[in-house]
């Protein structure tokens, strides 16, 4: 499959590792443009670069990979028709207020499907650390395998999500649609905590919708 990256930072350049260690193909870009992106070619053997637009326009899916702050200034139509990849999270510091996310009354990933409507946004990969993604993936069957939850309105969208997950490494634990992907939003129990299953499912459940854990404490 080939997959279109926006963002060449720690989390894009992990997943496009990731896909081409399991015979995807990956095109990465950013917002200078991929004269900028000579290191991260060869540091990445096999990935490709390109323009935002080009890496839009590679294949069917789309990570999205950019502070969260900068989605809007994609454009819709380069996605239209995309499966989109969101691993954003929002961080207020990084980011700026966002008021509608601090009074819990939409998730990050509703937000980037109302600005590219004509997408199917799948919430994945924001709830792991760029590192892990490189250390903690294990072949299919493996007990005890790390699973990444997902959310989505697209069911289709979702299986897609779910076999490329696989593909490199991951379980899936299906957390609902865009409007529940708050269960696993930055400082909630599931957020960047290695867990099986059983684990993520569990951990899922304890969120609470306005109930943060202490920034940080997700890291190991
Ligand atoms: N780091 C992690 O472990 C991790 C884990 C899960 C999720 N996330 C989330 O993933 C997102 C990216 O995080 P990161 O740590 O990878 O960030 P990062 O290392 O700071 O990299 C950000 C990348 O986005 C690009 N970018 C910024 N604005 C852009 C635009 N308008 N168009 C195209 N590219 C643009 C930057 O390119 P330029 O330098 O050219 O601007 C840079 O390549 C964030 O929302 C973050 O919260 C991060």
């Amino acid at each position: 499959m080939r997959i279109g990256i926006i963002g060449a930072g720690f989390i894009g350049r992990a997943v496009a590792q990731l896909l081409i260690a399991a015979g995807h193909e990956a095109m990465l870009s950013n917002s200078r443009g991929p004269k900028t992106l000579t290191s991260v070619a060869s540091g990445i053997p096999g990935s490709q670069v390109g323009t935002v637009e080009q890496a839009a326009a590679f294949g069917d899916m789309v990570l999205l990979a950019i502070p969260f702050e900068y989605y809007p200034h994609v454009p819709a139509q380069w996605l239209a028709g995309k499966i989109v990849l969101d691993a954003n999270n929002y961080y207020p510091d990084r980011d700026g207020q966002v008021p509608v996310l601090d009074r819990f009354e939409t998730t990050t990933s509703r937000l980037i499907a109302e600005h590219f409507k004509d997408a199917r946004v799948v919430k994945v990969f924001n709830a792991i650390l760029a590192n892990d993604l490189l250390t903690d993936g294990r072949p299919s069957h493996t007990p005890e395998r790390r699973a990444l939850p997902i959310a989505a309105d697209d069911a289709e969208a979702k299986v897609a999500v779910t076999q490329l997950l696989d593909d490199v490494g991951f379980d899936t634990v299906d957390t609902g649609g865009l409007d529940d992907s708050w269960r696993f939003e930055r400082a909630k129990p599931a957020y960047c905590v290695p867990l099986d299953k059983d684990g993520l499912r569990t951990a899922l459940a304890a969120a609470e919708r306005e109930v943060e854990l202490p920034m940080g404490s997700w890291r190991r």
